[in-house]
């Protein structure tokens, strides 16, 4: 067991755990972060895809050591009001369905706006093909994905 000290979604947490512990163990257990899901552990579907220092990573292979000094996001944290354009996307275009895939699709798709706010179709195609989605979403989430990319941040201004 060691002692480790995780910035998740802008807090501080403490966890006190074996090292080879994966992450999405110890969002999920140690901490309640249920948002991420176990899907298969085998880092073959995407359910508990979270945000290490930006990067979209599967966190049901990855051990709590690799990521003592990182960054993470979760779902709770991608946006305090749910209003994360992704997320907004997800709600216009009435994405899930059971819903159980949703949190990783999201957060796999939040990342890739990150680094690429104006993907191509096959952009989209080559980045969201790799999380599964056993209600067959797939349709949805691709068209979710370009009216994400579309979506301007609410600029407030003073008058
Ligand atoms: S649960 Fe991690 S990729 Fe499937
Ligand atoms: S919405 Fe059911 S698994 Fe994706």
């Amino acid at each position: 067991m060691a002692v480790f000290n995780l910035k998740i979604n802008g807090r501080a947490y403490r966890a006190d755990v074996d090292p080879d512990t994966p992450l999405l163990w110890v969002l999920r257990d140690s901490f309640g972060l249920v948002g991420t899901k176990y899907g298969c552990g085998i880092a073959q579907c995407g359910a508990c895809t979270v945000h290490v220092d930006g990067e979209a990573t599967r966190s049901c292979v990855l051990p709590v050591s690799a990521v003592a000094t990182a960054k993470i996001t979760t779902i709770e944290g991608l946006s305090p009001t749910g209003d994360h354009p992704v997320q907004r996307a997800w709600n216009e275009i009435d994405v899930p369905q059971c819903g159980y895939c949703q949190a990783g699709q999201i957060m796999t798709a939040a990342a890739l706006l990150k680094r690429n706010p104006t993907p191509s179709q096959a952009d989209i195609d080559a980045t969201m093909s790799g999380n599964i989605c056993r209600c067959g979403t797939y349709h949805r989430i691709r068209e979710a994905v370009s009216v994400a990319a579309r979506m301007t941040p609410t600029v407030k201004t003073k008058k």
